[in-house]
């Protein structure tokens, strides 16, 4: 990495130039970090590309392709999203846009799916989601999630993969073709060696996608409880398959308030220590609050359903705007102790859903249009996977949280919340070099000019309603990295 100086700090360039650069600076609000206070520690920011949605960018030819996956991937001029949460799918076809099994033809007793069951059909595509898998490798990624929303149909009560049913052999059901709850187990770890033998290493699974809810594409009903009961086979299942290193979320549920009765139901029957992750999503209920679990907690899925597709940063709260997806984001991880924030679809065409805002990039044939979501998310790619959350306070109108990057970095996010531009000095001595970028309705991850006082004050203009990200290195961890780039 070579350091060219627009891009980092003057160091001790106090006083600065202009008379009204000067007041404004005895002006500035400052905002406290503290490295003593540690927190969660962060997974990373997600989005998925289920329902065949990943499609839409394998189709992407020449450099539209390239373009998008920066915009997804790249650290320094995209999002840099850390998490690619892949649907396992249920369906036996690949009718509309489901997700197509590798098991479409099914067993009639659950004993002949044993572990080295060789029935599967793996069309080394997975309706796009591997090479999207693929390409976010290539790009740093390290953590994939493997998600089924239903067991297939011959494993259920209901027998399909749809319209909700349970899993056969959890309380509650009673079914002729006998306890498919090893058989269950035995084929997810079959999708996650599929994907083994491809190049990716699934890092976490869940086995349940919204289980409180019942719909028309592929879905499983459960509680807490029984979700514990099958946690107790599939554990020991990945393990005795050599996938110690493969964690289990659970459950997925509509919003917050289920979620929390997972996490309470699952702690009762034995099975948190078994889990990883206690997974939500913000449909039926907001996050609020802190989730009382030993477990992580994770937002694993959630987007605007409603209104038609807008790509603008501030609309003053109408659907799907950039600004409250910034706050969205940052309640989740600096509220709520979140350790990862999953938006759902990456990308979507125009026809599906009336084009609405559950997408960050309209793919359109080989066009595409991004929406200022995309950047709210770009706003915490300085917060890698493993950073430690630390304290903040000070500032008024300005919400703040900082993390401790594994490289020693920190990264500190801010929003304004007032109409009005704010200068804000960041008090964090002994971390000289400081970049900065910023994003409101004209600029998207801009670099923002930052003057680092004596004092370690870094001062930076944050205009009005915008999120500003900035990263502080020490001379040392900037010296290691220039010694790696050169060797
Ligand atoms: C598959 O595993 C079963 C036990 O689960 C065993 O009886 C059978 O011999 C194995 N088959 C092969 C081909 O390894
Ligand atoms: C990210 O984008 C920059 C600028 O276009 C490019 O130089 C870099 O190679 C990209 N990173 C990756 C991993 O492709
Ligand atoms: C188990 O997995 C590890 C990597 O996680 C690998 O190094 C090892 O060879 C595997 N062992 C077997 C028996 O497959
Ligand atoms: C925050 O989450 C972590 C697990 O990531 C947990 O250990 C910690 O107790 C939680 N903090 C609070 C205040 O509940």
């Amino acid at each position: 990495m070579h350091v060219t100086l627009p891009h980092f700090a003057a160091i001790a360039a106090i006083p600065l130039a202009s008379a009204s650069t000067w007041l404004e600076v005895r002006q500035s609000q400052r905002i406290t970090v503290d490295l003593t206070k540690k927190y969660q520690t962060i997974d990373g920011f997600g989005f998925s590309g289920a329902f065949q949605r990943a499609n839409l960018v394998v189709n992407l030819q020449g450099t539209k392709q390239r373009e998008v996956l920066d915009l997804l991937f790249n650290t320094t001029t995209g999002a840099g999203f850390s998490i690619v949460r892949n649907g396992i799918g249920s369906t036996p076809n690949s009718n509309r846009d489901y997700m197509n099994t590798i098991l479409p033809n099914c067993p009639s007793k659950p004993s002949d799916i044993t572990s080295n069951y060789s029935g599967y059909v793996w069309d080394g595509k997975d309706s796009g989601q591997l090479f999207l898998s693929q390409k976010a490798q290539e790009y740093g990624v390290q953590t994939f999630y493997a998600n089924a929303w239903s067991a297939p149909g011959c494993m259920k009560t209901n027998g399909q993969d749809t319209n909700g049913g349970m899993l056969c052999g959890i309380s509650g059901t009673n079914c002729q073709s006998g306890d498919w709850k090893q058989a269950y187990a035995n084929y997810l770890v079959a999708y996650i060696k599929f994907y083994a033998s491809a190049g990716i290493r699934y890092t976490h699974l869940a086995f349940l996608n919204e289980p409180d809810f019942t719909t028309s594409y592929a879905s499983m009903l459960s509680s807490g409880t029984q979700a514990a009961e099958f946690i107790k086979v599939l554990r020991p299942t990945l393990d005795s398959a050599n996938l110690t290193s493969v964690a289990i979320n659970c459950c997925e549920a509509t919003g917050w308030s289920i979620a929390t009765q997972h996490a309470q139901q699952i702690a009762a029957a034995g099975a948190e220590s078994l889990i990883y992750a206690i997974t939500s999503h913000e449909y039926t209920s907001r996050i609020s609050g802190v989730m009382r679990t030993n477990a992580r907690v994770w937002q694993s899925e959630y987007s605007d359903l409603s209104g038609s597709w807008g790509i603008k940063w501030y609309t003053n709260g109408a659907s799907g705007d950039g600004f409250t997806w910034a706050n969205t984001v940052f309640n989740g991880i600096v509220n709520s102790n979140l350790s990862a924030y999953v938006f759902w679809e990456a990308v979507q065409d125009r026809a599906t859903n009336n084009n609405n805002n559950e997408k960050l990039i309209l793919i359109d044939g080989q066009n595409y249009e991004v929406s200022k979501r995309l950047y709210a998310f770009a706003g915490f790619r300085i917060v890698r996977p493993g950073a430690v959350r630390i304290g903040t306070s000070g500032g008024s109108n300005i919400k703040s949280g900082a993390f401790r990057n594994i490289d020693n970095s920190v990264a500190v996010v801010i929003i304004n919340s007032a109409a009005s531009v704010q200068t804000l000095g960041v008090v964090l001595p002994g971390y000289p070099l400081v970049q900065a970028w910023y994003t409101d309705e004209s600029h998207s991850m801009s670099a923002a000019t930052v003057m680092v006082g004596m004092d370690g004050t870094a001062s930076v203009r944050v205009p009005g309603r915008a999120m500003v990200s900035l990263l502080f290195k020490t001379v040392e961890s900037e010296t290691v990295i220039k010694q790696t780039a050169t060797n």
